[in-house]
């Protein structure tokens, strides 16, 4: 099941944030997405009643950005990361977005192969994009 995310949720995501990336945002900047960034929505995707994922979306007028997606290593390849993905796809049809962006590390095999086969493109490379390793981010874009 997706749902948005709410205040009970962040302890888990914080937790899960951890688990999942090198450089984690912190508790407060989920919460940040909650109450103060009026462009973004973060949704849950939770089995048996445990968040297991999660995607944080921004739309941005005539675009839109995912901002972080992750799914538990547990889950993965099961088509979990995917409905995330289709649930961010269809809020930016809904609002009339152009496009959706995103930046991934070059490294980040697993996540490349992810959005291209979900018809995101590589644009541009931001050097040093990173702040704990130095590496270089790709900028994707899907044209919608
Ligand atoms: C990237 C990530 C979100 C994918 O989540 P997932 O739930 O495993 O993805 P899905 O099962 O929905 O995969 C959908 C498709 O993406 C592709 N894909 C996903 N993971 C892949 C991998 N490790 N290798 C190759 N292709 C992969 C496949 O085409 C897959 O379809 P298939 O399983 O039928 O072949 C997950 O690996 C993750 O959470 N990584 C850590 C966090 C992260 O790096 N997030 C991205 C930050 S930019």
């Amino acid at each position: 099941m997706i749902r948005k995310m709410c205040g009970a949720d962040l302890d888990r995501i914080a937790e899960l944030e951890q688990q999942m990336f090198s450089s984690p945002w912190p508790r407060s900047a989920f919460e940040y997405e909650l109450s103060g960034n009026q462009f973004a929505a973060v949704y849950v995707l939770e089995k048996n009643g445990e968040i297991i994922g999660y995607v944080d979306r921004w739309i941005l007028y005539d675009r839109a950005e995912i901002a972080t997606i992750g799914v538990c290593e547990e889950y993965r390849r099961q088509g979990y990361a995917q409905q995330l993905m289709d649930r961010v796809i269809a809020d930016a049809l809904e609002a009339g977005c152009e496009n959706i962006t995103l930046e991934v590390r070059v490294s980040n095999d697993a996540a490349i192969r992810f959005y291209e086969k979900n018809g995101f493109i590589t644009v541009n490379t931001r050097k040093n994009y990173y702040e704990d390793n130095g590496e270089d981010a790709w900028l994707m874009v899907k044209p919608l």
